[in-house]
């Protein structure tokens, strides 16, 4: 997203929004103008956060995030190995990705900031067996917190990445299939487009309009069938092309309580 839109954007929501996550599909650690982004948010009294998988190699830029005055790092690291990092991440980078952490670490206490940075680690059936040595890892190398959640897998590759006793075994506290992400979330993407949350369904028309339009869409039909469908008030109908109706939350998956 360029930095006008981006102002423009943080112009609407800066007054209500709490926090700003400042990636979405793509890698915050690419986007030259992350910096003054960050440094915006502070302008307006805004906490921000990226998610990276750190694979930028380049120093500089890891270090002028964390001088910008970033408020929270989370780290994308699903595997405590080279071998199933790379399964999920397709590439054998798993030693320059800690190698990463642990200069942001250092650079971290040198610049003394106050800066949370986290450990997310998105189990499958190749990586379950990893948790708790990479939940040890991350305690010895000092990463403030380690969140560990099911990775989000497509129906067609549910029975070789996440089948039932996989997941059923993490997810002993199930929620109680109902969705409030899109009363705490907007997701607005590089173009101003609008999405309810960041669910990447490929079979779906997914951007509700544009985001200087938030207000009407608010009040419109279908954030209104988005209220009903994921609160289970209505039945998931083909017309309303949103992601909600092949999220799990509406079709009754079981997921953790996050
Ligand atoms: C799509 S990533 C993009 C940001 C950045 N490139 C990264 O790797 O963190 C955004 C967030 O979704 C998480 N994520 C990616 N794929 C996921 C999946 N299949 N299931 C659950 N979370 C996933 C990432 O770890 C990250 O926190
Ligand atoms: S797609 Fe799922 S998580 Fe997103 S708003 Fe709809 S019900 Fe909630």
């Amino acid at each position: 997203m360029d930095l006008t839109t981006f102002e423009e954007v943080l112009g609407l929501f800066a007054d209500t929004a709490l926090i700003a996550l400042l990636y979405g599909y793509g890698e915050p650690l690419l986007d030259p103008t992350i910096g003054e982004k960050i440094e915006t948010c502070s302008r307006a009294g805004v906490t921000s956060m990226i998610s990276t998988d750190l694979l930028p190699a380049d120093r500089k830029v890891i270090a002028d995030v964390v001088d910008a005055g970033i408020d929270a790092i989370r780290i994308s690291l699903h595997g405590d190995s080279r071998g199933t990092y790379e399964k999920y991440a397709r590439t054998d980078k798993y030693e320059e990705v800690l190698d990463n952490l642990r200069f942001l670490l250092a650079y971290r206490s040198r610049r003394e900031k106050h800066l949370l940075i986290e450990w997310l680690f998105c189990f499958h059936n190749y990586n379950v067996h990893e948790i708790e040595s990479a939940r040890q890892k991350a305690r010895d190398m000092g990463v403030d917190h380690f969140r560990v959640t099911p990775l989000w897998v497509p129906p067609e590759a549910a029975s070789e990445w996440m089948p039932p006793q996989v997941l059923e075994e993490f997810v002993k506290d199930a929620a109680d299939l109902t969705c409030s992400i899109h009363y705490r979330e907007i997701m607005v993407n590089w173009d101003g487009t609008l999405r309810p949350c960041c669910r990447n369904e490929r079979t779906l028309k997914l951007d509700l309009g544009d985001f200087r339009d938030f207000e009407e869409l608010w009040k419109g039909p279908i954030y209104k069938y988005i209220r009903n469908v994921s609160s289970g008030r209505c039945k998931p109908d083909a017309a309303m092309e949103v992601p909600c109706n092949v999220c799990e939350i509406v079709s009754g998956r079981k997921v953790p309580n996050w």
